[in-house]
């Protein structure tokens, strides 16, 4: 199956992109393995004919955003991401319509529907930086309110406006304090996702996104690990001599849906490609490339 997927990468002349929470065999095979912010700037920069993203929707609609012309394959056209689907474009319109001062950001796990909408998007690994870059005070920040919350409290010379109010992922907030008190028992240190709830981030030693937590990894010692489970292996990869605990539960669904044999037949049958109208390919390209600008 590996062999198989290696040679129709190079007769498809396709990159694979995969995401931290891909299964570990995904990871193994992929070109590049990152985090959301990563997988953006990678996807800028691809050379390749075809793109297959080993990841959820919206993901893939960012890189086919970033690169219009470029053929970019979802394996399973399932694979979606319930946080994003809390947000809509109406949603923003009816808090910009009640906040007109405000700015708008919206988070990278969002419709690019809602991106189009957007002044500007963001990451976890640099929401605080992108919202600083703004030139407003009130700032609309959407879907996950968490997220929003960790923001308010580095920023707080800025109101942040969360929509919807409960905007979460599933995933992360399952972690709770019997989870930190488990961790104190244990010892060693605890890195937390901003999605995780405002409670266990106060408990948390370091809050990361999950790029963030592979540097943070670089010092020793042992690591509880409160994010995705398979972020547990690809920290486990890039350093094997430390020892990081995740919890058995955490599993974001939408990520399994990718495999050895859904991502062969990706590469056989070109499916599924992500299409998007023109419109809102270019009004959500302008927020994304804002975000890109500030890495450069
Ligand atoms: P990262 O950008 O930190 O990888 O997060 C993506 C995500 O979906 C978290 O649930
Ligand atoms: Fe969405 Fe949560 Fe899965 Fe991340 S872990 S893709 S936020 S459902």
């Amino acid at each position: 199956m590996i062999d198989t997927i290696q040679e129709l990468k190079r007769k498809k002349d396709a990159v694979i992109l995969a995401h931290n929470y891909q299964l570990p065999e995904i990871q193994d095979i992929a070109d590049f393995v990152g985090d959301s912010l990563e997988l953006a700037l990678r996807a800028n920069a691809v050379t390749e004919r075809m793109i297959v993203f080993c990841g959820v929707l919206f993901m893939a609609e960012t890189a086919k955003i970033l690169n219009p012309d470029k053929k970019v394959i979802l394996p399973v056209k399932e694979a979606g991401c319930p946080l994003a689907d809390q947000l809509t474009p109406d949603m923003l319109r009816q808090a910009k319509h009640e906040h007109p001062r405000a700015g708008v950001v919206v988070y990278v796990n969002s419709t690019a529907e809602c991106k189009a909408v957007a002044d500007i998007v963001c990451t976890s690994a640099n929401a605080v930086e992108v919202v600083r870059s703004l030139d407003a005070e009130e700032v609309i920040f959407g879907p996950d309110a968490n997220l929003a919350a960790f923001v308010q409290k580095s920023v707080p010379e800025k109101t942040i406006i969360p929509v919807p109010a409960t905007g979460h992922c599933y995933v992360h907030t399952a972690f709770t304090l019997h989870d930190v008190e488990e961790a104190r028992i244990r010892g060693g240190r605890i890195i937390c996702h901003p999605e995780c709830t405002r409670e266990v981030q106060e408990h948390a030693d370091v809050i990361a996104s999950t790029g963030g937590m592979v540097r943070v990894a670089e010092e020793s010692g042992l690591w509880h690990v409160f994010t995705e489970k398979e972020m547990g292996y690809r920290l486990k990869t890039l350093h094997p001599d430390r020892t990081f605990l995740t919890k058995e539960g955490a599993i974001c669904h939408d990520m399994k849906l990718t495999t050895l044999a859904t991502l062969r037949r990706a590469l056989e049958t070109e499916e599924h490609e992500i299409t998007l109208p023109a419109h809102i390919m270019q009004e959500a390209r302008t927020a994304i490339e804002r975000m890109i600008a500030l890495h450069r």
